[in-house]
């Protein structure tokens, strides 16, 4: 008997203040028709002078928290997937244990940019069937306003603020050898991988040990959408294969909000009709590590996704890195 991981909660925050295309348009020289066609983006929120990652990552893990039923004391391990930490160190995770007062255990930030959460989920899911975790937090959080470089219309119209959170729980799981193992409520698997020859398409010209300060982003937006297009198609190949399954069994796809036309095209990949996509780009645009948890909070609360339905999570970023997940709620 091995353990696995059951999805007990979800929980998300976004700061109040909202961005239209059209306020944008009177910083920079953009339409809220180019952004609209381009990337299917409408509005995204960005976070108050002073508010934090931390800040929006603890609003999200009480949600998740409430809705679990767990209390801090039962949290053996937080994950934020973060690519805007407060501080160099030490680990947003680390700050966030203590605002929950969670006394034991370990707390750490990944860093995977756009990829964090599936990473984070990754890696949790390992320590949770390892058995060295009971109850996690996994928390995708990003302030990424603080690095978007505000004179740039390539890139600084396409990010937001938010965070996502859900809690896995270790459940004694059924035999992998059980002909029905897949039907099991929680991550069925994870995949994930990375290419740092990439590097120079989509980084941040700043940090710690380089430049002393955070950098603003920098991309190649059209060799990211390229790359970004063949590797989802790849990973959730790989992951549906991985369970035996084909993508008619899949009830939502949550993908990472980058763009509408990367999502629409790994959706055309699988044969997936369009109400089985959970889209959140149009309000939140792409918050880095936070979009997954975002859009799977957002369908859960909503009634969209149901006990039981089979999610697929898929995700590409900066590294580059690139990841999926398959989980059944
Ligand atoms: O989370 C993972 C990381 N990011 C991504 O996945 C993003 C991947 N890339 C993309 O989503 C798209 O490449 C973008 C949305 C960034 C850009 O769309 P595109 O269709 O590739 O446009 P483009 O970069 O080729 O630009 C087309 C034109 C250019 O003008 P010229 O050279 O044709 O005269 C740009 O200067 O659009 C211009 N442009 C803009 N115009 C109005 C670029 N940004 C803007 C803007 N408003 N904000």
């Amino acid at each position: 008997m091995a353990y696995y991981s059951r999805l007990v909660g979800s929980g998300s925050y976004l700061p109040e203040k909202v961005l239209t295309n059209d306020q944008l348009a009177e910083l920079v020289d953009t339409s809220d028709e180019w952004i609209t066609e381009r990337t299917g983006i409408k509005q995204r929120h960005i976070a108050a002078e002073g508010q934090m990652t931390s800040d929006l990552a603890r609003e999200a893990a009480l949600k998740a928290m409430d809705y679990a039923g767990v209390k801090a004391s039962d949290i053996d391990l937080i994950v934020v997937g973060t690519t805007t930490p407060d501080d160099t160190f030490p680990a947003t995770a680390v700050k966030l244990q203590a605002q929950l007062g969670m006394t034991r255990g370990a707390a750490f930030d990944l860093q995977a940019v756009c990829s964090g959460f599936v990473y984070s989920l990754s890696v949790v899911d390992a320590m949770i069937k390892a058995g060295q975790a009971k109850t996690a937090l996994v928390i995708g959080a990003e302030t990424m306003s603080r690095i978007v470089d505000w004179e740039d219309r390539g890139t600084c119209v396409l990010f937001g603020d938010g965070a996502g959170a859900v809690v896995l729980r270790a459940e004694n799981g059924i035999s992998e050898n059980e002909p029905r193992w897949n039907q099991r409520r929680g991550i069925l698997s994870t995949h994930i991988h990375s290419d740092g020859t990439l590097r120079d398409i989509l980084y941040c010209d700043g940090g710690p040990s380089s430049t002393g300060d955070a950098g603003v982003i920098k991309m190649e937006g059209k060799d990211v959408f390229k790359h970004a297009v063949t590797n989802l198609s790849s990973i959730v190949g790989e992951a549906l294969s991985a369970n035996g399954l084909e993508a008619k069994d899949i009830d939502w796809l949550v993908p990472h909000q980058a763009n509408k036309r990367i999502i629409d095209g790994t959706r055309k990949k699988l044969g997936m009709d369009e109400s089985k996509i959970v889209l959140t780009v149009d309000k939140h645009a792409n918050t880095s590590a936070a979009s997954i948890p975002l859009a799977l909070d957002t369908a859960v609360r909503d009634g969209r996704i149901q006990e039981g339905d089979l999610i697929l999570m898929e995700a590409m970023g900066g590294g580059l890195t690139w990841g999926a997940a398959l989980a059944r709620w």
